[in-house]
């Protein structure tokens, strides 16, 4: 698999993502409108290009076929989505509030792709980024998602309130990530 930034001609990805009800069950928990899509990818857009953390494309090396996207971003805590602009990446703080998360298209699901792109972001977070911790939120029911994080690493850490919801959070550490290399 190629992980490459998010890009204009990635639209069509886009609108197969969230225009496929099973998909965005976790997500929105509904399909998006045609306006809706289009604020979507524009964000999208912004939060790529900033060449450090973001969003990211995954690529079947052999058959060039798009799987889905892979997000290293802010956790938009509490009730305000944290604005893309107030952030500045390129000084990002080691215990910045920044974590995992994947998107696969339905014919992608169930072939390791998502333990795949989650693993390689947290060694690129931990190896070329200063974070020192990596978090992940997912929705209590979305149990598959859950134990992707699991076997990537992360650990089970309470609650915490983002996307306007109170959601489990997972956490791993540069440092168990390094002890968990080694081992
Ligand atoms: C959740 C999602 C990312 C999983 O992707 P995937 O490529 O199928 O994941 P993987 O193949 O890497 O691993 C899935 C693992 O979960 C297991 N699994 C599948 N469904 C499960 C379920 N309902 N409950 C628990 N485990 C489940 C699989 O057996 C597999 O584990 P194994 O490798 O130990 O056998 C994918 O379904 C998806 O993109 N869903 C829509 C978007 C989404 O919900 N994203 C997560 C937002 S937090």
């Amino acid at each position: 698999m190629i992980l490459r930034p998010y890009q204009a001609d990635d639209y069509e990805l886009s609108r197969e993502q969230m225009t496929d009800p099973d998909v965005v069950k976790y997500i929105t928990g509904e399909v998006l409108s045609e306006d809706k899509l289009a604020e979507r990818i524009s964000k999208s857009l912004d939060r790529s290009i900033c060449g450090n953390l973001g969003i990211w494309v995954l690529i079947d090396r052999e058959t060039q076929e798009k799987l889905g996207t892979a997000v290293l971003l802010p956790t938009p805590e509490n009730e305000i989505e944290a604005q893309w602009s107030d952030i500045d990446l390129t000084t990002i703080s080691p215990q910045a509030k920044i974590e995992v998360g994947y998107i696969l298209t339905k014919p992608a699901w169930g072939k390791g792709y998502a333990t795949e792109s989650c693993t390689r972001l947290i060694e690129f977070g931990f190896e070329e980024t200063p974070l020192e911790v990596i978090w992940a939120v997912t929705d209590p029911e979305n149990t598959a998602s859950q134990h992707v994080l699991r076997k990537s690493g992360l650990q089970d850490d309470g609650q915490i309130v983002a996307y306007k919801e109170i959601l489990p959070l997972f956490k791993v550490t540069k440092y168990n990530w390094l002890i968990a290399k080694q081992s």
